[in-house]
């Protein structure tokens, strides 16, 4: 069923597939359509964030980028889903065209610099779904917000999704949004998690519940890097680290005929490098956090060695695209 579907999709225009995917999604939950793509997976559970996963496998951010679809992949059979990258206004995001897909390497290239509806609109799809599972909510800022009050974006975002999050994504590892990954070095994170930390506990108050904060980052760090990353997430008392985000490097595309687009790579050609950073920061949390891991986890093989790397939950954007739902099933059973 899938194949047919597939080649359909496969064969139009990124993003205008993307968008007719969302659109039919959206219409189809809750309704006798959500068959075409519902299936049973089996029960794997996973303690992590102080929660139960129900199997380990995750959407990665990005997809349903205004949560328009979350009873849609919920009833695909993932164990969580999340839902963003979202700002606190709503963006456009960048020029058309801005999403590419490197077919022969199972891989796609975006810039799409988070185009989405705004985090008012976000909790309003959140609040209308029927789901009672794990839900993450990225959050991020605003491309014209200046780097430097970059922490009163994320705020506002962490204000308006709190009560409604299971745990929260601080997105500080886009490429398409000038000098967000500035935000993952030194100071400026520093007093970026501080900030976090201290908005998380006070609205715990609040609301009378612990909401986890995940700080996703980059592929593209040295290793030194990584390792004062973690140590000031370990500092900061955050509750653990998403690895990674989409790459720049090109080495692995070379010669093919979007290799030169401006944006972040990610599919199978990610798997390497994303595998290898996340060795090194599990090595530097010593098991102080948990990761989850993502970038390029295409198969069975993928997904396990990503685990024996020192992750607990894993999720998936790129391979799902070529492989769709039974990618789920696949992996689960691995
Ligand atoms: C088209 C596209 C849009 C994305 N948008 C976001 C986003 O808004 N926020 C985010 O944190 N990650 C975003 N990502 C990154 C993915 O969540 C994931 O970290 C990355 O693609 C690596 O995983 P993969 O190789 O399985 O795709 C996006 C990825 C793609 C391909």
């Amino acid at each position: 069923m899938y194949s047919l579907v597939q080649n359909f999709l496969l064969n139009r225009d990124p993003e205008w597939s993307h968008d007719f995917t969302i659109g039919f999604l959206k219409r189809s939950q809750g309704n006798v359509l959500n068959k075409l793509y519902s299936q049973s997976v089996p029960a794997k559970p996973v303690e992590c964030l102080g929660m139960s996963f129900k199997n380990p496998i995750g959407l990665a951010a990005g997809l349903d980028k205004n949560g328009e679809c979350i009873d849609a992949f919920a009833a695909m059979g993932f164990g969580f889903v999340e839902v963003g990258t979202v700002t606190p206004k709503p963006q456009a995001g960048n020029d058309k065209p801005r999403l590419f897909r490197l077919s022969e390497h199972q891989a796609i290239i975006n810039r799409m610099g988070f185009n989405n509806k705004g985090v008012d609109y976000l909790v309003e799809q959140v609040k209308q779904s029927n789901y009672k599972g794990i839900l993450g909510i990225n959050i991020g800022k605003n491309k014209n917000t200046p780097e430097e009050n970059a922490l009163e974006d994320y705020l506002i975002c962490l204000d308006k999704v709190y009560a409604y999050a299971s745990y929260i994504t601080v997105n500080i590892s886009s490429p398409n949004t000038p000098g967000l990954r500035n935000l993952q070095y030194g100071e400026a994170l520093d007093k970026l998690l501080a900030g976090l930390k201290a908005r998380q506990l006070s609205l715990e108050l609040t609301y009378g519940k612990y909401v986890p904060i995940l700080i996703k980052i980059a592929p593209d760090l040295s290793k030194e890097e990584v390792i004062s990353i973690a140590s000031s997430l370990i500092k900061a008392k955050m509750d653990g680290v998403i690895a990674t985000n989409t790459t720049l490097d090109r080495a692995p595309v070379e010669g093919h005929e979007h290799a030169a687009e401006a944006g972040g790579l990610s599919g199978a050609v990610l798997t390497h490098k994303s595998l290898e950073l996340t060795k090194i920061l599990a090595d530097a949390l010593e098991g102080k956090l948990p990761i989850i891991g993502v970038g390029g986890i295409s198969n069975a093989e993928d997904a396990k060695a990503r685990l024996d790397a020192g992750a607990t939950l894993l999720q998936v954007y790129s391979s799902f695209i070529y492989q769709g739902p039974p990618l789920i099933k696949e992996l689960v059973n691995a």
